[in-house]
């Protein structure tokens, strides 16, 4: 694939679209979108937006697409995307967000979308056990922590659980995902710029695998 990239990280809650999204952007040297990290960053900082989304995140809840379709229409809109591209984690979730993308985007849409693909028992145990540092928004876990008494190694804040990584939350977050999110597989695989890579396993190997996908594409 040449610049600009314009590629979707798709799968369920825990997949590690957040994780691998943000080392391909860097690898690639585009811009890395994540709606859930914009959603975050505008409720620290207690913008409207922000406080429209917070009480739909903290139950794990999709925010409307009213709120974010606006928010990611500006953010494409920007020259680093229109020149060199993007990965969009966590977008679209729903089929009026896929079909509002594509208009976003016209006349070329997406070139390549990545369906991440990891079990519901395994995301479970991911998402129960992460930590996240609040000042960077740097993703860690119980089983992989921070270096010093949970704080970030990268920037020093506090590195805490995120609200919407309790059991009931994400139990719903799961069950938008099939019902919302899931439908989007056959969508996408349809206009045939689809690609399902395995999510369990190693870090590395896994994001080597996407590199490939993203070079043969
Ligand atoms: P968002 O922040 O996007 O959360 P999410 O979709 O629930 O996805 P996650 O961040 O939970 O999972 P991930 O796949 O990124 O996994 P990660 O890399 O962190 O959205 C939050 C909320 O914002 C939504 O619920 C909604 O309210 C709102 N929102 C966002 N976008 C929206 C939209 N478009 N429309 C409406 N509302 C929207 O990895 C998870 C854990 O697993 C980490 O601890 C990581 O270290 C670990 N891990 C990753 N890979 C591996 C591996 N290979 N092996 C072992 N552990 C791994």
């Amino acid at each position: 694939m040449n610049k600009p990239y314009r590629i979707v990280m798709l799968g369920k809650q825990g997949a590690g679209k957040g994780t691998q999204s943000s080392k391909l952007a860097a690898t690639l040297g585009i811009a890395h979108i994540s709606t859930g990290d914009m959603l975050r960053a505008a409720a620290r900082e207690g913008t409207e937006f922000g406080k429209l989304a917070q009480g739909y995140m903290d139950k794990g809840e999709l925010v409307p697409d009213s709120v974010i379709l606006g928010a990611v229409e500006e953010r494409l809109s920007r020259r680093d995307c229109a020149e060199d591209g993007f990965v969009l984690d966590g977008f679209p979730r729903n089929l009026a967000q896929a079909e509002a993308l594509d208009k976003m985007l016209e006349p070329e849409g997406i070139k390549l979308v990545i369906n991440l693909d990891v079990s519901t028992e395994v995301v479970m145990d991911r998402l129960s056990s992460r930590r996240v540092c609040t000042g960077c928004g740097r993703t860690y876990s119980v089983h992989h922590p921070p270096a010093s008494n949970w704080t970030c190694d990268d920037c020093g804040s506090e590195v805490v659980q995120r609200a919407d990584d309790t059991p009931e939350a994400i139990g719903r977050r799961l069950a938008i995902y099939e019902e919302a999110t899931a439908p989007l597989i056959a969508w996408y695989q349809a206009k045939g710029c689809f690609v399902t890579v395995s999510g369990e396993g190693d870090f590395d190997a896994i994001f080597e695998e996407i590199l490939a996908t993203v070079e043969r594409f």
